[in-house]
């Protein structure tokens, strides 16, 4: 029998690598913590999680996991990135929620606040739709890219300006299914062809 190719680690794409940055066991750890935190925030109210598509996915399903008590899902999608990896400063909700988030108790969860256009977008429009409360949960922050004033409630890391992926986070679609976070390093060919992140 032929030797089956094997994947690397990481699954990386050519021309691409992933250096690990924040291993599973801490991201799970954190991930728990946070759970625990809204907990006490709001110790009697039902929870309605919403997850912005795609990036959120995981940190909201492991949050969600973690919650004590009654919690509801729902998600939303928007589109900020053109065809570059820097922001076009342009929002739109591609995907509205099934359900009305007025006098609910809304977390909304987004896997990673960066220039903050795109939470400060949906802040927003949540707003105008009269939450009981409403508050951000992130994973990551990097408040270096910050271009607008955007505060998170609940942040897993704060991390340097470096291009991560993993844990939901994506380039090109790729390295989403990581278990943790990592650094995304392309070679110097490959740099001026970033399309879709
Ligand atoms: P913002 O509107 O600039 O805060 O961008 C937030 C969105 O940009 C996130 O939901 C991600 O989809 C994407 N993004 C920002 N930084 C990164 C990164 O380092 N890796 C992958 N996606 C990122
Ligand atoms: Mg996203």
């Amino acid at each position: 029998m032929p030797k089956k190719k094997s994947l690397s680690r990481t699954g990386s794409h050519p021309g691409e690598k992933v250096r690990m940055m924040i291993p599973k066991g801490r991201v799970h750890q954190r991930v728990m913590q946070i759970a625990k935190q809204i907990r006490v925030d709001f110790p009697e109210e039902p929870l309605h999680l919403v997850g912005v598509l795609k990036g959120a996915v995981f940190f909201l399903s492991d949050l969600a996991r973690a919650i004590h008590g009654e919690v509801s899902l729902d998600f939303l999608a928007v589109s900020s990135y053109g065809k570059d990896t820097k922001t076009s400063g342009q929002v739109k909700l591609t995907k509205d929620l099934d359900v009305s988030i007025e006098g609910r108790t809304v977390i909304l969860v987004e896997d990673i606040l960066d220039t903050g256009m795109t939470l400060q977008y949906l802040r927003r429009i949540f707003e105008q739709r009269k939450p009981k409360h409403l508050r951000i949960a992130v994973l990551l922050d990097k408040p270096e890219r910050r271009i607008a004033d955007v505060h998170a409630d609940y942040v897993g890391f704060t991390i340097p300006n470096e291009f991560v992926v993993g844990f939901g986070l994506d380039y090109a679609e790729r390295y989403r299914n990581l278990p943790g976070v990592g650094i995304l390093a392309l070679k110097p060919t490959e740099k001026g062809k970033r399309s879709e992140v």
